[in-house]
């Protein structure tokens, strides 16, 4: 029997490219970057399936550009902002993402900003690497710590959670904001704010984890950072259109916002200019899920959902 077409639209760790390239006749790309909208088009004639990833915008016009013969689209992330889902179900395409499996790697991205921002540590790899240090001293590069801190977190979803667990670890006190409150097993002792603005007056730490999308465009804003406490350290390792860069800018500039920590950015891979200017930014190039184990079963989850839904069976993983 024939097996299915899968067009996978950007290199994919090796295991993920084994497994596609035995269980499907595989059409798969050599490249770490985005490929035309065109190329995709072409490429998915007579395609059952298709793996994609962040990066690679399905909006309506290609969703819309897609041969009737695709009949799913997984995509190597937990995140779906760049798929427009709507269209795609309207299509009769199914869209699967990879939850849970990436979880704690994120989460530890998250603790790893929050660490690496509040102790300077960027600014210290940088001055050993421009041969500017000339030693330890006093005063140098005093940062305000993470311990006995109060870390806030804007969306307390699966990753929300697990960087709570690991900051609970290191001696944080965990308050979180989000639609609704979670069960107290859940909650694990973390005290919830129904509105912003007593959740961010006891942000020391802000960590941004909620999903990218219309509903949290920009919300961190120049009147949501003017609440925080002066000098609060910002990260994010969710998505880089929950941050009005401009205001972030400008509070990292007044010392509103003393650091922050980003993976990442509105309109990645383009960074605004604004941050590279600024010795009080870390910033990271999307590595939040960046593991080899995290990767592999990101990958297995997605083709999961595919074999899922070829089988007519609804995956675990379909995005509703
Ligand atoms: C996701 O899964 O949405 C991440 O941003 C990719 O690591």
């Amino acid at each position: 029997m024939a097996k299915p077409v899968l067009l996978v639209t950007r290199r994919m760790p090796p295991a993920i490219e084994a497994r596609a390239t035995r269980d499907f006749e595989a059409r798969l790309t050599p490249s770490d970057t985005p490929i035309q909208a065109k190329e995709i088009i072409a490429r998915a004639a007579g395609a059952d399936a298709v793996l994609t990833c962040p990066g690679d915008h399905f909006n309506d016009a290609l969703i819309g550009a897609l041969p009737d013969s695709v009949k799913v689209i997984a995509t190597f992330s937990v995140g779906y902002d760049h798929i427009d889902v709507g269209e795609a179900n309207a299509r009769g395409i199914a869209v699967c993402n990879t939850p849970d499996v990436l979880s704690l790697a994120t989460a530890e991205c998250a603790l790893l900003l929050i660490l690496a921002a509040s102790r300077r540590a960027g600014e210290g790899e940088r001055m050993i690497r421009a041969k500017h240090w000339h030693g330890w001293a006093p005063t140098q590069l005093l940062g305000v710590g993470a311990v006995g801190r109060r870390l806030g977190i804007f969306g307390m979803g699966r990753i929300g959670r697990e960087l709570a667990r690991m900051a609970a670890g290191i001696g944080m006190t965990i308050h979180y904001r989000d639609v609704v409150r979670l069960p107290p097993a859940l909650e694990a002792g973390a005290t919830y704010h129904d509105n912003d603005a007593d959740f961010l007056a006891v942000c020391d730490v802000l960590s941004l984890n909620a999903p990218g999308g219309g509903s949290t465009r920009h919300w961190l804003n120049a009147a949501r950072i003017a609440q925080l406490p002066r000098g609060a350290v910002v990260v994010n390792a969710a998505r880089g259109t929950l941050v009005d860069d401009v205001a972030l800018i400008a509070a990292l500039k007044t010392g509103q916002i003393g650091f922050a920590g980003l993976d990442v950015y509105d309109g990645e891979p383009k960074v605004n200019p604004g941050y590279l200017e600024l010795e009080n930014v870390v910033l990271l190039p999307h590595l939040g899920s960046a593991t080899v184990a995290t990767r592999d079963a990101m990958g297995f989850l997605a083709l999961d959902g595919i074999d899922a839904v070829l089988a007519g069976r609804t995956p675990g993983n379909l995005v509703k």
